[in-house]
């Protein structure tokens, strides 16, 4: 088999964001895009010839077409395996185990996460290292930096690989290997958690529903929650994933799953409702007329996740994202566990994780997991809670309830101003960053700035240093405001406002967080000056 040098031109805008490379599929699909990218990881990898890749995605439009791309390029740069979900399918967190099962030295995940797809839609590419962990910073940097320089890129004359059928084909040095796309994810759900307890639930008659939202979780859902534990069939809804995911946002949260909110504020609500995303690392879980606030949730299993067996004498540490609320904050000063405030994105867990500082994460954007592997993991927060349902005989609503009567309820909520012109939020940001010094003191509406910084974080294990991640407004212990611009976006810029407020009175518990959280909401546009630097006045979404 022949491999040759193909000559090529870099492009300008390979930088990887909050979870890789993230743009529209018309981006992706220009001359030698997808090439040029995949090439540029390899280089900035060591001693990989001989050994073992992971390949997967979540199904969307582009993925057959960029698997195969990125297949001649392995073979061409000599893996000598090529390990590929069933049709090119493999959730996030399914590759994260995979690649440590099978002691990759790493994976190409193609995916843009809760994006939509489709022609239109957007598509992205990431890469996972051998711990199964998103590149960290320092390699992220080092491939944005590639794609500027690349002048060729290797390839081999291969014709598509069929990849319908589980087994193994050799090309030239290569075995590319066609596994299950959830075999062994299944299995090693059923080694974390003990089924036979959480089918109990489904057999004693809890309702369930679940919506994969025609994205990468159908098949791992309808294994685990139909076939497995017992749950009606039928409970999995929009379980075939689709390349354009049906027209469907495949974002779990308020706006994009309103059709499963708004079941859950009828009559007919199940016991238990859970969604995932495209890739199937986030997850959101609702009961009937209650939703569960993603930092709530990370507070909770904090709080139980030792009574799971698998994790008992296990709870080493607990780290959340700055923008999260500091709801888990009291349960960790409770429990004597160490503490850990990151950045936005999974990959400033890695470390922590890898060196056993941490036993569990999450993010306010729907995100939690565990050292079980080194990614946000959708399915296993959902089994988690079933198992703490199990474990402890109560629902959803009233251990959510119960943490709010210890530590109070954090009011939490995360106001997204979408396509706003990139200067536009820039020079907004900047502005804030100018104030930071003169804000204290301040009172906006009656809300009095008591400290005002930009986050930075030096990795406690790599001793790696971030800065400029995010601009927070303290007001007192327990109000907050965090300003910073998304880094998963595939055009202009979004705007996220975290507005966070504990409310202690046990009075207050059933404001509408739209209501307890009005006031802040106004103070982020005034301190900001957004209408004027914007336009706005009104988020495009709101979590
Ligand atoms: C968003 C979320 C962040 C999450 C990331 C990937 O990033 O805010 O918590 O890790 O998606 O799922 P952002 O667009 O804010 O950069
Ligand atoms: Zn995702």
């Amino acid at each position: 088999m022949d491999i040759t040098a193909i000559k090529t031109e870099p492009y300008t805008d390979q930088t990887l964001g909050t979870s890789g490379l993230r743009k529209k599929v018309s981006v992706i699909k220009q001359q030698n895009y997808v090439e040029n990218f995949v090439q540029s990881v390899f280089d900035c990898l060591e001693n990989f010839e001989g050994k073992t890749l992971v390949i997967g995605g979540d199904g969307r439009y582009y993925n057959d077409r960029a698997i195969q791309a990125i297949l001649k390029i392995a073979v061409a740069n000599q893996f000598g395996r090529i390990i590929v979900g069933q049709n090119g399918i493999l959730s996030t967190p399914a590759s994260s185990h995979v690649i440590v099962k099978y002691g990759a030295v790493g994976g190409i995940i193609l995916s843009a996460s809760h994006n939509p797809g489709g022609p239109d839609g957007d598509f992205g590419i990431k890469f996972d290292n051998e711990h199964g962990a998103p590149a960290p910073q320092e390699l992220t940097a080092k491939i944005s930096a590639r794609t500027r320089t690349i002048d060729h890129f290797w390839t081999v004359d291969l014709p598509d690989v069929d990849l319908s059928q589980i087994g193994e084909q050799t090309f030239g040095n290569t075995v590319i290997q066609v596994i299950s796309s959830v075999d062994d994810y299944v299995a090693y759900m059923q080694e974390i958690f003990d089924f036979g307890k959480i089918k109990k639930l489904f057999d004693n008659g809890l309702t369930f529903i679940y919506d994969a939202m025609n994205a990468v979780t159908g098949p791992y859902a309808v294994r685990i929650f139909e076939e497995i534990l017992g749950a009606e069939k039928g409970s999995v809804i929009h379980a075939v994933p689709l390349p354009d995911f049906g027209g469907l946002h495949p974002e779990p949260n308020l706006t994009y799953a309103k059709h499963l909110v708004d079941l859950m504020y009828t009559e007919n609500a199940p016991d238990f409702a859970a969604a995932s995303d495209g890739d199937g690392d986030r997850y959101m879980i609702l009961a009937p007329s209650f939703f569960l606030n993603p930092s709530d949730s990370l507070a909770v299993l904090t709080q139980y996740l030792d009574t799971i067996p698998f994790y008992k004498g296990r709870l080493t540490g607990v780290a959340r994202s700055m923008p999260t609320s500091f709801a888990v904050d009291a349960v960790a000063t409770d429990k004597n566990l160490p503490f850990y405030q990151t950045p936005t994105g999974w990959k400033f867990f890695g470390s922590l994780l890898t060196a056993n500082k941490i036993a569990l994460c999450g993010e306010e954007s729907f995100g939690a997991g565990s050292f079980h592997l080194q990614e946000k993991d959708g399915i296993w927060a959902i089994l988690a809670w079933l198992s703490i349902l199990a474990e402890t005989g109560k629902t959803v609503e009233q251990i959510t309830r119960e943490l709010w009567q210890k530590y109070g309820r954090v009011f939490a909520m995360l106001q997204s101003y979408e396509g706003l012109d990139a200067t536009d939020a820039n020079t907004l940001m900047a502005r804030l960053n100018t104030q930071l010094p003169t804000l204290p003191g301040t009172s906006i509406q009656g809300e009095t700035i008591t400290e005002a910084f930009n986050f930075a974080y030096t990795d406690p294990v790599t001793g790696e240093i971030a800065q400029n991640q995010g601009i927070c407004l303290l007001f007192g212990t327990d109000t907050r405001i965090v300003f910073r611009l998304s880094g998963t976006g595939s055009s202009g810029a979004t705007l996220r406002v975290y507005l966070n407020k504990r409310i202690t009175d046990p009075t207050h518990f059933d404001d509408a967080p739209a209501d307890a959280l009005a006031t802040l909401a106004e103070v982020s546009r005034i301190v900001s000056d957004l209408k004027k630097l914007t336009g706005r006045h009104t988020p495009t979404t709101i979590t």
